[in-house]
């Protein structure tokens, strides 16, 4: 496995300790937090976890039942106690960028939903200031050219359709995504989270304020976990 790939693993692995019997567990999507499904799964065969899941995209519906993490909607659980997710960014007020994975809508859904969210992550995901990864924003595609045209006023600066070849990517709801090409320059994400959702065009965007209560870090010298000091936990 390369180096990267064994911070993920470590990291979400880590995670899996915020896991208690009873719980019901909101499950973030890629290629980090996939490492705590697995691991999940394997505590429920082998340690007697008892837990129910909600997954934040069909990628980790599919991996959850094959891992054997039993079910439940969102709709039929009144809260979450606790959801496990990756991030794009996380800047030191503990703010995110998220959706690289195109799975921001329902990620956001399930955090919001959630008493705690915990993300797990290697460290070229720790920065200062959010903006380097280009800025996820899903939009309907009713007339998502315009929509993009607004975001370029708005945001001052590059905004793509994400494309998989010659096609936009669609989203688990049916949507698309742009991605703001800000740069490292996003000072205050809670205005800029505001007038974003100002747009009619624009489901949801990936700036994740005030959600997140610990970073599990994995970097070369090991697992760092990092507590919000304003968070739940
Ligand atoms: C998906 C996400 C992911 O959590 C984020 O992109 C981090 O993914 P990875 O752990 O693969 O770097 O927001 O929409």
């Amino acid at each position: 496995m390369e180096d990267v790939e064994l911070l993920k693993r470590e990291a979400g692995i880590t995670a899996c300790k915020f896991v208690k019997t009873g719980m019901r567990v909101g499950l973030g999507t890629g290629s980090t937090v996939k490492y705590t499904v697995i691991e999940l799964g394997r505590m429920i065969k082998d340690d007697g976890l008892e837990i129910v899941g909600v997954p934040t995209s069909l990628a980790t519906e599919k991996l959850a039942l094959e891992v054997g993490i039993p079910l439940v909607e969102l709709s039929d659980v009144s809260s979450l106690d606790i959801v496990i997710d990756g991030a794009d960014e996380f800047d030191p007020q503990f703010q995110l960028i998220k959706g690289g994975g195109a799975a921001l809508l329902r990620e956001k859904i399930v955090a919001q939903e959630s008493s705690t969210m915990v993300v797990v992550a290697d460290d070229r995901k720790r920065v200062e200031t959010l903006g380097a990864f280009p800025l996820p924003i899903e939009i309907t595609p009713f007339a998502s050219e315009s929509t993009i045209r607004k975001l370029t006023n708005l945001l001052d600066c590059r905004v793509n359709c994400r494309m998989s070849g010659d096609n936009p990517v669609i989203t688990d709801n049916g949507n698309m995504i742009a991605d703001a090409h800000c740069g490292p320059s996003i000072i205050d994400p809670i205005e800029m989270e505001r007038n974003i959702l100002m747009i009619a065009g624009v489901v949801q965007v990936g700036l994740f304020n005030n959600m997140c209560d610990a970073v599990i870090l994995a970097g070369s010298n090991g697992v760092e976990e990092i507590i919000n000091p304003k968070g739940r936990l």
